[in-house]
């Protein structure tokens, strides 16, 4: 590989050429919770199961497959290996930007592609609780339309930010978003900076 062309931290590197806590084979893993993620546009797809301590509500086991790109096999490797020993409640505010850090950094471009990890993790908690009887601590990412007219939801609005565009010409030409009425300008100005500022700014 050219080294020279290579934009990713040596822990990225690490994590994509030796991942750890690869689910092998499914049938053989007992989960008591399991997470699906992906998206098509990217053409990655995300399975992540966990194993918990039921009295002290912490993961003790954390596995995953997926046909993603090195961000993606990286970022959930290092993921994997955070979680381990967690309580659930803190495992399920983990963000990219948390993964991102762990690993060094990754190209702005290439963060999107993170967040699938902690996505499926998510879910494969949200999936516990619904297993063992907890419904009431389920929490659903609800997807909620901002520009009516061409129909662009605040979750479109993120992933169009995860994927580069940093100012609203940019998330206009991506998505459309407010090219007809202009009612949803502001919000979607006031949603473009607080995208920017969960996944890029520095704490
Ligand atoms: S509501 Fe967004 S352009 Fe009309």
């Amino acid at each position: 590989m050219n080294q020279a062309k290579w934009a990713y931290s040596e822990k990225v590197r690490d994590h994509f050429m030796n991942p750890r806590n690869v689910l092998e084979d499914e049938a053989a893993f007992d989960a008591d919770g399991r997470g699906v993620t992906g998206s098509v546009k990217c053409g990655d797809e995300m399975l992540v199961v966990i194993k918990v301590d039921h009295e002290r509500g912490v993961i003790t086991d954390c596995r995953w497959q997926t046909y993603g790109c090195a961000s993606a096999i990286a970022s959930t490797s290092v993921l994997s290996e955070m979680v381990k020993g967690m309580r659930l409640e803190d495992a399920y505010r983990l963000s990219a930007r948390d993964v991102n850090r762990a690993l060094g950094g990754l190209p702005e471009h290439k963060v999107h592609c993170s967040v699938l990890g902690d996505k499926a993790l998510r879910q494969a908690i949200n999936d516990y609780y619904e297993r063992h009887g907890m419904p009431e601590k389920i929490q659903r990412e609800e997807e909620r339309v901002v520009c009516h007219c061409m129909n662009v939801t605040d979750v479109e609005i993120e992933h169009a930010v995860l994927e580069g565009a940093r100012t609203f010409y940019e998330l206009q030409e991506r998505t459309k978003v407010g090219t007809v009425c202009g009612e949803c300008h502001s919000e979607v100005k006031q949603l473009l900076e607080f995208y920017q500022n969960k996944h890029f700014a520095e704490k």
